[in-house]
């Protein structure tokens, strides 16, 4: 088999047999296959498209080019939930010890932020002593001891989709429905996962910015779920401002927490509790919906939840104390408040600029190699819909300093669109796939 036959092949618009993709994977993971030949095929994939058939083939090959947890060793149906990136994301961190607390067993790799979008092991990182490396005895037994754990993915986990992506990533290639398909997807089987519950976001801080491509989106995912024998649902839903009120690493785990005691925003509440019925559903622990929502809500609200967070963040060898003590975790030397401008209502808020603000100040990195300020970032204080008057405050700054606010500010003013009339309402789930 010779590459350029299979790059001229995918340039004709031709299918690819299974064989031939294990052929290119291996191969590229290999080093056998030279950059420039796979760019050629990322760039025939990217105009051609993928089959179903090969975008399932594809996730495969990628999903066996390195290590895959063995997950086996923990009983019952491991669920696993992936969001495909938004500015204020925490879910995780609520979803973790809810789901947990409700005895589906959550053994989860998550990963580090890059550009404006949070990643759940940058926040885990902002409480103190917390460790998101475990060895692979010790994450088994804390999932079978306390129903969860959370580390970060290791570069073990499918390496030909690290190698692809970042390829992708300097050939203009990485929007590409199926090329971004196989690659969640492939990362989500070899972390071992029974069942996927996927967060697929659309609108301004999202990758994906209109509906009909989040759910052609979600839809393939969901495909290459059934393909490969992983029962996957997707829910569409609103990423056009930030979820929650919170932006940066510290202040999103506050929030979490404020959350677990019933005291968190109610986007955010929702989005929980939808998310966590669909991963129970899954795991055969209720039978509808309704049933499930009524179980994770009363778990939320008797506290259940918040004991399983603190005990699971015990357990990683974080001080649990934070549950109670929130000075415990870091914060920023400078707070700073932006005051409206204007009166009226909110009329949009550009979640991508909030996201890009919130990196500036240090809480998101620009490169894979940045080092990221646990403690700086961004709390909203009105949202879209909200009234507001000349003078009050927007949003919060958490800064290192007045000159890095000033800059922050300048981006926040321009993120806001505030009108003289309240603006539609929103869906927050736009749809299940
Ligand atoms: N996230 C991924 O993991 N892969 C992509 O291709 C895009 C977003």
């Amino acid at each position: 088999m010779r590459m350029v036959d299979l790059i001229l092949k995918k340039r004709r618009g031709q299918e690819l047999t299974a064989e031939e993709i294990n052929f290119f994977i291996n191969g590229y993971t290999q080093g056998e296959i030279p950059d420039y030949q796979a760019a050629a095929f990322l760039m025939a994939a990217f105009f051609q498209g993928l089959s179903p058939r090969e975008t399932g083939d594809l996730t495969m090959a990628m999903a066996n080019s390195g290590e895959q947890a063995d997950l086996s060793a923990i009983p019952g149906i491991k669920v696993d939930k992936h969001s495909t990136g938004g500015v204020g994301d925490k879910t995780t961190l609520i979803l973790g010890p809810l789901v947990a607390a409700a005895g589906v067993p959550v053994a989860k790799m998550s990963g580090r932020g890059l550009g404006h979008t949070g990643g759940t092991i940058d926040k885990l990182s902002s409480v103190p002593g917390f460790q998101v490396n475990l060895d692979n005895r010790r994450f088994l037994r804390q999932v079978k001891d306390i129903k969860l754990a959370v580390v970060a993915q290791t570069g073990h986990l499918a390496p030909a989709d690290k190698k692809l992506y970042a390829l992708r990533d300097v050939t203009a290639t990485v929007d590409s429905i199926p090329l971004i398909a196989a690659s969640v997807m492939s990362k989500k089987i070899a972390a071992g996962a029974d069942a996927i519950v996927l967060d697929v976001k659309v609108g301004s801080g999202a990758f994906m910015k209109n509906p009909e491509a989040a759910f052609t989106l979600a839809g393939t995912m969901v495909d290459i779920g059934c393909r490969v024998g992983r029962q996957t649902v997707a829910l569409v839903t609103d990423m056009d401002q930030p979820l929650g009120n919170a932006i940066g690493n510290a202040l999103e785990v506050k929030e979490a927490i404020d959350t677990l005691k019933g005291q968190g925003p109610q986007d955010l509440r929702r989005l929980c509790l939808s998310l966590g019925s669909e991963m129970i559903m899954l795991a055969g622990q209720a039978a509808d919906f309704a049933t499930a929502h009524s179980r994770l809500s009363q778990i939320l609200d008797s506290g259940l939840a918040l004991a399983k967070f603190k005990e699971f963040i015990n357990a990683q060898g974080g001080n649990g104390q934070i549950v109670d003590q929130y000075e415990l975790l870091p914060q920023a030397p400078v707070v700073y408040a932006v005051a409206a401008a204007t009166a009226g209502y909110v009329e949009a808020i550009q979640a991508e600029q909030i996201g890009l603000a919130a990196m500036q100040l240090g809480a998101g990195r620009a490169t894979k190699e940045a080092a990221v300020d646990l403690a700086v970032g961004v709390v909203l204080r009105k949202k879209v819909g909200d009234r507001v008057n000349t003078g009050e405050p927007l949003c919060d700054i958490h800064a290192r300093d007045e000159e890095s606010a000033r800059r922050a500010e300048n981006i926040i003013r321009q993120a806001y669109t505030i009108g003289n009339q309240a603006p539609e309402k929103r869906k927050l789930i736009l749809g299940k796939v």
